[in-house]
Order: structure tokens, then C-alpha cells, then sequence
């Protein structure tokens, strides 16, 4: 596509900070640090490291090429490389959509909650725990910050890739790290801090022998690095033809990653405080929750409003803590919305302008399912956050593999890259990486009880709209080139 300056992205700094910035996100904040307690401490950062070597990065990788070299959206990379695929294109751009339904009301709270902190209403609430209750139970609180988390994505949107994406992206990535320096800055110089952080690092090698503790490691590489085969894809087609893209990717990565680590020092410098004020030496016996929304939610907040110099520091703290995770999540979200976008514009022709309020529209309005009934959550992410993305992943590594050829590939990139590909990129994206997403997702499958009928109706939606989607004629431009 030879499209307006303005679809490309004006500098590849810009282009990286997408990128970080797509990957960078709630997981990074409230699942990794949880994670490495959970499953063996600073052992944990072994597995971690190679499912990032042998799966992450040669997946980014490959996202990064896909999209460079076809130049679009994943429909049409995958009708590129053969028209029977690209129906596996369309249901990463629906799972990715219905990803942006719920993601956004977890920012709707969050945002919501950066009010909240500003004011210490955890005090008149009575903790933390009950202030988190009355919010989930306020379904117009929770719209207000819906409707403003949406607008400010859409406005980003909306105004294009430099122009928008790019622009919110080069300011709130740097605001994310200082701020979060800060938090880590509080949170290391605790009383307590060290308990913590221990139990956050302190290696336990007999953990590795369980078969879940890998599993984890590999499903967490996944979603924080946006590997879901469409938003690196998209933000990959906005780099100019002969750009460098393996260097990127690795950038990308151990940005990622290195975000979640360092992160993690807030976290668990708070937790220990935690521990230390509540006389516990175990965080096990904080009975709060040490991951997921709960810490997000209650425990930091907790935390938070018993630091010394409350009620001023916990507010500040406080709000501090939720713009990080609201920044994380908004240029997650960014990236989460542009693969629509783009596939509907490379299929059908449409406007940036009318398609991206649409799918705004649209995501509010099927968010306001999750905003009534915060349970449907769960079951939905079983599905578009974890098990679609499994499966669609595994099939976008064999059909580049064993399709359209990893060394094509390779060859396009390689005159421009500051870190050249070779033919462990093939090996990778043959057998380790499809070997293993399969292993991860039969043994995720087998021991999951998170289906429920409404995780099957999603499955079956998204399918049955991939294939009327790819039954759809392309518009003429593209029509000639798809076959
Ligand atoms: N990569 C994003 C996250 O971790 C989606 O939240």
C-alpha cells in the first residue's frame, strides 16, 4: 500500500515506542512480578528468558517481516500468502477487537481510580477491598470512565499514525518509565522492602520441575509482548520498505521485559511493607491478593494508604500508581484498535476517520456488557486472551514456516538489519515455536476450568465472522494482488 506520508511512521524511534508501547501493559504490572512469586522466585526468570529467546523474539520477528513485506493488515498478509489463510487473519483481528472490549473497561476502572486515589476514598470507604466493591457495583462511575478512556484512545486513533499514534506514544512511554522510577524509588526504600523483595527474587531451582511453572512462562511471553498476530503486524506495515526490523524487535522485547522486572521492585517494595506493618514474614498470610486485579486494586491501595506521611503521600502514591497502569494500558489499547482499523481499510477501501469511531462505538457498546457484569470477563479473556491467541499464533509460525518460506524472509530483511537473521530463525519458527504453543495449549486446555457456555459462543462468533469476512470481495485496488 503506497499510502498518505501521514500512515507511516515519521521516525523509527517513533516506530519503536509503538511497539514498546503495544507491549508494555497490564500484564507487565500486575501479572509478571505475581508470577515469579508464585512459580520460584528469581528461578522463574530462567524459563521466562527462554520462552522470550525461542518463542518471543522469533515471533516478533516474524510479525515485524509479515507486515513490513506485505505492507497491511494480517487478512491480507495471510490472503497474500495463500487466500485460503486468510480467514486465521480476520480471527486475529476479531479476537484482538474483542480484546479491546474488556481491556478497555479494566481502564475505565483504573481511570476511575485515579480520581479515587487523588481523593484517598479508600479512607471514607472504609479499605480498599470495599472501595473496589462499591466501583464495580457503579455501573455509571464505570461508564464516565469508559467514555473518557475511549475518547482519548480514539482521538490517538483517529488523527493517524503519526499524527496520533505515534505522538502519544513518544510522550507517554518516557512519562511511564519515570514515573514508575519513582514508584520503584518508594517502593525499594521502605521499611520492609527487602522481605519483599525477597520473596519476589529469592531463586527456588525445585520449582522448575513443574510442568505449570513453564507453561506460565510461556503463556506470559504472549500476551506482554502483543504477540497476538495482528497489532505488530499492523504497526510493522507503517515502516518505509528497506527498514530495519530485527533490531527493532529485539528492542522491543528486552524493553518489555525489562519494564516488567524493574517494575516489579515497586510491587513487591510494597508488599513487604505490607508484611512489615502487619507483622507477617510470609506474604501468604497478608490474605490479600498478591496478582492480577486484586493487587492492582486492593492490595497497593492498601499499601499505599498506610505509607508514613499519609494522607498526602498516599495520594500522591496512589494516583501516581494508577496513571502508570492507565499509560500502560492506553498505548496498549492503541494498538489493540489500529488492526481493525487497517484490515477493514485494506479489504473494503474505508476511511480512518468513520471506521475508527465505528469500532470505538461499537466497543463501548459491547463494553457495556462487561461493565454491568464484571464476571463475564474471565471467561471471555479464557478464550480471545489466551486460548485464541495460542492456536493462532502456532498456525501464523507453520504457514510463514512451511509456506511462504522463513528464508524469503530473512533475505528481504537482512540487507537493512543491524542484527542479521540466520537460519536459527527457521529452526525457531519451524519446530520450537509451533512445538512449543501446542504443548502449552493442549496442556492449558486440559487443565482449565475457565470454559463455560459463553466462552464457546465467543469462539463460534469469531469464527463464523472470519468466514463470512474472507468470503467478502476485496476492493478492486487490492483484488488483483490478493490472489
Ligand atoms: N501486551 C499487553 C499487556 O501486557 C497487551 O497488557
Amino acid at each position: 500500500m503506497s499510502g498518505p506520508a501521514s500512515e507511516y511512521w515519521k521516525r523509527r524511534r517513533g516506530f519503536i515506542l509503538a511497539a514498546i508501547g503495544s507491549a508494555i501493559g497490564l500484564g507487565n504490572i500486575w501479572r509478571f512480578s505475581w508470577l515469579c512469586y508464585k512459580d520460584g522466585g528469581g528461578a522463574f526468570l530462567l524459563p521466562y528468558f527462554i520462552a522470550l529467546l525461542i518463542v518471543g523474539l522469533p515471533l516478533i520477528i516474524l510479525e515485524f517481516l509479515l507486515g513490513n513485506y506485505f505492507s497491511g493488515s494480517s487478512p491480507k498478509v495471510f490472503s497474500r500468502i495463500r487466500k485460503e489463510f486468510e480467514v486465521l487473519g480476520w480471527i486475529a483481528v476479531i479476537d484482538v477487537f474483542i480484546i479491546g472490549t474488556y481491556y478497555a473497561v479494566v481502564l475505565a476502572w483504573v481511570m476511575d481510580y485515579i480520581g479515587l486515589s487523588a481523593m484517598n476514598a479508600w479512607v471514607s470507604a472504609g479499605g480498599a477491598g470495599k472501595l473496589f466493591s462499591w466501583l464495580i457495583g457503579s455501573p455509571w462511575l464505570v461508564l464516565i470512565g469508559l467514555l473518557l478512556t475511549w475518547f482519548i484512545t480514539w482521538v490517538t486513533v483517529f488523527k493517524g499514525v503519526s499524527g496520533g499514534i505515534e505522538r502519544a506514544c513518544t510522550f507517554a512511554i518516557p512519562t511511564l518509565w519515570v514515573l514508575s522510577a519513582i514508584l520503584v524509588i518508594r517502593g525499594i526504600t521502605l521499611p520492609g522492602a527487602d522481605t519483599g523483595i525477597n520473596w519476589y527474587l529469592t531463586p527456588n531451582w525445585a520449582a522448575l520441575g513443574n510442568g505449570q511453572v513453564w507453561i506460565d512462562a510461556f503463556g506470559q511471553i504472549l500476551f506482554t509482548l502483543s504477540v497476538m498476530a495482528a497489532p505488530l503486524i499492523v504497526y510493522a506495515s507503517y515502516m518505509p520498505k528497506k527498514s530495519e526490523l530485527p533490531n527493532s524487535a529485539w528492542i522491543t522485547a528486552f524493553a518489555n521485559c525489562g519494564y516488567s522486572f524493574f517494575f516489579g521492585f515497586a510491587t513487591w517494595g510494597i508488599i513487604g511493607y505490607l508484611m512489615a506493618i502487619n507483622h507477617v514474614t510470609n506474604p501468604a498470610h497478608l490474605k490479600v491478593p498478591l496478582g492480577g486485579g486484586g493487587l492492582a486494586f486492593v492490595t497497593i491501595p492498601t499499601a499505599v494508604s498506610k505509607l508514613p506521611g499519609a494522607p498526602v503521600t498516599s495520594a500522591v502514591f496512589g494516583t501516581i500508581f494508577f496513571i502508570i497502569l492507565w499509560l500502560a494500558g492506553y498505548t496498549s489499547l492503541i494498538s489493540i484498535v489500529e488492526p481493525m482499523y487497517a484490515a477493514l481499510r485494506d479489504k473494503f477501501g474505508v476511511t480512518r476517520r468513520a471506521t475508527v469511531s465505528a469500532i470505538s462505538v461499537l466497543s463501548i457498546i459491547i463494553g457495556l456488557a462487561f461493565v454491568i457484569n464484571p464476571g463475564y470477563i474471565d471467561p471471555v479473556d479464557f478464550i480471545t486472551g489466551t486460548t485464541n491467541l495460542i492456536w493462532v499464533v502456532m498456525l501464523e509460525s507453520i504457514i510463514a514456516a512451511y509456506y511462504l518460506g522463513v528464508k524469503k524472509l530473512r533475505d528481504y530483511a537482512n540487507p537493512y538489519a543491524e542484527l542479521k537473521l540466520g537460519v536459527w530463525l527457521d529452526a525457531l519458527l519451524m519446530i520450537v515455536a509451533p512445538a512449543s504453543l501446542g504443548i502449552i495449549l493442549v496442556y492449558g486446555l486440559l487443565s482449565t476450568k475457565a470454559i463455560t457456555p459463553l466462552s464457546a459462543v465467543v469462539l463460534l462468533a469469531i469464527i463464523i465472522a472470519s468466514i463470512l469476512l474472507a468470503g467478502m470481495s476485496w476492493r478492486k485496488k487490492e483484488g488483483g494482488e490478493a490472489a
